[in-house]
């Protein structure tokens, strides 16, 4: 068993190595960062992109029938109230009497081992709220004199295209990244003919104004969700469910999760439209499962929705019974950022050497490691090592692109800074690869497995097969 104190200094030691070694920036750092806002450095953004197209291959190439998109951010203001976002997307909010802190009562209740649901109406939450009182304290303050809890609205306004002083109508940042699919429904209908079931696959970008963003990556207020919606005959969404369900969780355990930090887990109150609702949860560190991923049956309710509110027809012609009807929609949609954080953290050990030194290492699988292998020469004064090693690192970089070159401070410090960002290889060219003290070693290099740390000579030409 992992206690709670080890969980948040693991979490601790993660969101560390992340800025440390060039994943995570906190957003605008060097004024002093913005809250629920992250930047992805350097290595972040490769292993960010590795996620990205292993997710994409798997929901997209892997499959038939699916197709991609890419919405634009801003949608018509109708949008977010057929959604009904604008009415019903909201957080339950205190502030303390005392000081003015905000408190976001449902996660308040949990804390003290009360379940209040995201689904619970502002009377509902304000009920549980009382019968607990007297155990909440203003995290500033320590008081507990709050106010009852009220609905604050998550959607983030902006101001585009709006010229007049008193601000029109407000144009939202995407609450949800899915409304832009089901925009898209009907063009991706008239341009690509698609028969059900049919899936339609984005990333793209949502924002939320949560009061607490907390966690480091699992609660923003800026993320990337990437979402499939699978479209199928109404009669047929309960088998296809269990199926989006399981390949979820596969495809997790494909990509190096330890399927025993993931569960399954229903949802118990589903919202008025759902048939169905699971959360694939993952054991984070500091917060222990949670969810990581959501998987819902919406039924026929987004297509309904904006076909009432747009006037326009969305309904699918059935080209076998010639039937008209709304498709129902099967979704999983993951938070990028939530999906980064459990790699990471599922990737994170600290290990014992036998030299009694220690080591951290991020065990990452070889598709999402920022880099796929190292390159270096043993000496990085020594012209004839350096010109191998150069070699080496340009016929390895056209293969696979993105090779590190590190000739910094010794061997053993090279191998520490690769095994913090999970380089699976390093190679070394030493004196015997240039066949000064054995000729039948010549052009053979030492490779190192991060996992391992075992070392073979493997010869240049057989290189590139040794590490595909
Ligand atoms: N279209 C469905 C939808 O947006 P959701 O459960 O609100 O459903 C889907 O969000 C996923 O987006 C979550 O499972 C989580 O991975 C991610 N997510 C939601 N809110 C987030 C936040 N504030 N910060 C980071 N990720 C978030």
């Amino acid at each position: 068993m992992t206690n709670n104190s080890e969980k948040d200094r693991k979490m601790d030691s993660i969101v560390s190595l992340a800025k440390r070694r060039g994943f995570v920036f906190p957003g605008s750092d060097i004024y002093g960062g913005l809250a629920g806002v992250f930047d992805f450095g350097p290595n972040g953004v490769e292993l960010l992109n590795n996620i990205k197209k292993l997710w994409w291959k798997a929901n997209v190439y892997d499959k038939e029938n699916y197709y991609g998109l890419d919405a634009g951010m801003f949608k018509h203001p109708r949008v977010w109230e057929a959604s009904g976002h604008t009415s019903g997307f909201s957080d339950p909010l205190a502030d303390c009497r005392e000081c003015g802190t905000r408190i976001r009562v449902d996660k308040e209740l949990e804390a003290v081992g009360v379940t209040a649901d995201e689904k619970m109406s502002e009377a509902e939450i304000n009920e549980l709220f009382d019968t607990v009182r007297d155990k909440i304290t203003c995290p500033k303050c320590g008081q507990k004199d709050f106010t009852p809890a009220r609905a604050f609205n998550l959607l983030v306004k902006s101001n585009l295209g709006d010229f007049t002083s008193e601000g029109g109508e407000p144009v939202y940042l995407p609450g949800e990244a899915c409304q832009g699919i089901y925009l898209n429904f009907k063009n991706v209908l008239d341009s690509m003919s698609p028969k059900l079931p049919f899936g339609l696959v984005q990333i793209n970008k949502a924002f939320r104004n949560e009061i607490s963003p907390r966690n480091f990556l699992f609660r923003t207020r800026e993320m990337e969700q990437a979402d499939t919606q699978l479209f199928v005959k109404p009669n047929e969404n309960k088998v296809a469910f269990e199926t989006l369900k399981q390949d979820r969780m596969d495809w997790y355990v494909s990509i190096g999760i330890n399927p025993d930090n993931l569960r399954f887990k229903q949802h118990e109150n589903l919202v008025f439209y759902a048939a169905d609702a699971w959360d694939i949860e993952y054991n984070f560190p500091s917060l222990g499962f949670d969810e990581l991923e959501g998987i819902h049956d919406r039924t026929d309710y987004d297509l309904s929705q904006h076909m009432e509110f747009s006037g326009v027809d969305l309904r699918y012609l059935d080209p076998e019974t010639n039937e008209r009807y709304i498709p129902w929609i099967l979704e999983t949609s993951v938070g990028l950022g939530r999906l980064f954080l459990a790699v990471l953290a599922d990737a994170y050990q600290e290990e014992e050497l036998e030299d009694g030194k220690s080591r951290t290492v991020l065990k990452l699988h070889p598709d999402l490691a920022p880099y796929r292998v190292a390159v270096s020469p043993l000496l990085k004064n020594k012209p004839q090592l350096v010109e191998k090693a150069r070699e080496v690192f340009a016929m390895l970089k056209k293969e696979f692109g993105n090779v590190a070159w590190d000739d910094n401070g010794n061997v053993g410090k090279r191998y520490r800074r690769q095994d913090e960002i999970g380089t699976p290889h390093c190679i070394v060219i030493d004196f015997e690869t240039l066949g000064e003290e054995d000729e039948s070693l010549k052009d053979t290099v030492t490779v190192r497995d991060r996992d391992t740390g075992k070392q073979e000579r493997v010869a240049i030409t057989e290189l590139v097969g040794y590490l595909k």
